[in-house]
C-alpha cells in the first residue's frame, strides 16, 4: 500500500530533533523523499541517517531557518537532489531561555537581543520558509503544502509571553496566508502541540526521571497522556497528505483536548 506521502519531497527543518527528527522518520516511511534540514548539521546528518537505516530517502542539509539565504539554499538543494519540492513543513523552533533555576522568563526579564533571537527563528524563519517554498512551487506550476509547528501557546495563554506571541503570530500567518496563495492551489495548515520531552528548553528527553516527568505532563491535559513529538509529526503528515487536500489555513491542537477547555468547576 503506498504511504500517505508517497513520492513526495518534503523540505523539514529543525529535523535535528525531537518533532523534526520524528518527522523525518515518518515522512520517510510514508513514502516521502526528506530533505532533513537543522542549523545543528552534524544531528541533521544523523537523522538522515536513521531515515536511511529504516529503509528511506532522507538528505542532511545545514539550514539556518533565520537566515533567508540559508532556507533558499536548502530548498535549491531539495531540488538538485530531488528535482522539485513539494512540501515544506517549517518545524524549527526555539524559546526564550529560562532563568537558571527559576524557570520561566517573565516579560519584564526578557532582553531585547533575546526577544529578537526567538522572533527571528519563530517568525522570520517561517516567513522565510514559506517565501522560498511558494517560490519554488509556483516554479513547478502550482500546488504545494505547508505546514509549520505553531503551539498550544499561540491559541490560548500557556506560559512564556513573548514565545507564545511569536506562536501567534504564526497561527495568524498560517491562516492570512492560506487566503493569499489558495488560488494557486497551495495549502497552508499549522500544528498546535502543547508540552512534549525533546531537547527544547533545555530539557532532557534520557533524563532518568523521564517516566516521572512524562505523567506530570499527562496529568495537564483531559486525555491524561503526555503529547509524543510523534503525535504532532503525525498530525503535521495529515495534513501534508492527500487526506486533507481541502483542509487550509487550519491551526490544529495537538494537545490532549488542552485548549478545548475544562469540565465544569474543574
Ligand atoms: N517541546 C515542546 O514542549 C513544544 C511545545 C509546543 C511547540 N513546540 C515547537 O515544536 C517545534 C520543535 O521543537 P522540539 O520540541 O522538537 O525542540 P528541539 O529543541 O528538540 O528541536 C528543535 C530543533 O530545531 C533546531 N533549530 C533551532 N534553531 C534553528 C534555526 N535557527 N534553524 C534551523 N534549525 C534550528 C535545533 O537545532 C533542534 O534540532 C518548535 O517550533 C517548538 O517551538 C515545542
Amino acid at each position: 500500500m503506498d504511504g500517505l506521502v508517497q513520492g513526495k519531497v518534503a523540505l523539514i527543518t529543525g529535523a535535528g530533533s525531537g518533532v523534526g527528527r520524528a518527522a523525518v522518520l515518518l515522512f520517510c516511511e510514508h513514502g516521502a523523499r526528506v530533505v532533513a534540514a537543522d542549523i545543528n548539521g552534524a544531528n541533521a546528518e544523523e537523522t538522515a541517517a536513521l531515515a536511511k537505516a529504516a529503509g528511506g530517502e532522507a538528505i542532511a542539509v545545514t539550514c539556518n531557518v533565520a537566515d533567508p539565504a540559508s532556507v533558499d539554499a536548502a530548498v535549491a538543494g531539495s531540488v538538485e537532489s530531488f528535482g522539485r519540492l513539494d512540501i515544506i513543513y517549517n518545524n524549527a523552533g526555539i524559546t526564550i531561555s529560562p532563568v537558571p533555576g527559576k524557570g520561566l522568563r517573565s516579560l519584564v526579564e526578557c532582553a531585547p537581543e533575546e526577544m529578537k533571537r526567538v522572533e527571528d527563528v519563530n517568525i522570520n524563519g517561517v516567513v522565510y520558509g514559506c517565501q522560498a517554498a511558494i517560490r519554488q512551487f509556483e516554479a513547478q506550476g502550482g500546488g504545494g503544502v505547508i505546514v509549520s509547528t505553531a503551539s498550544v501557546a499561540g491559541l490560548m495563554g500557556y506560559g512564556g509571553v513573548l514565545y507564545g506571541a511569536t506562536k501567534g503570530a504564526v497561527v495568524q500567518l498560517t491562516r492570512a496566508l492560506a487566503i493569499e496563495v489558495a488560488d494557486k492551489g497551495i495549502r497552508v495548515n499549522a500544528v498546535c502541540p502543547a508540552g512534549m520531552l525533546t531537547h527544547y528548553a533545555g530539557m532532557d528527553p534520557d533524563s532518568e526521571h523521564r517516566g516521572r516527568i512524562l505523567e506530570g505532563m499527562g496529568k495537564a491535559h483531559p486525555l491524561g497522556k503526555a503529547i509524543d513529538p510523534r503525535d504532532t509529526a503525525s498530525a503535521a503528515l495529515f495534513l501534508c497528505s492527500d487526506l486533507a487536500s481541502n483542509i487550509t489555513g487550519v491551526n490544529l491542537p495537538v494537545d490532549g483536548g488542552l485548549f478545548a477547555g475544562r469540565k465544569a468547576g474543574g
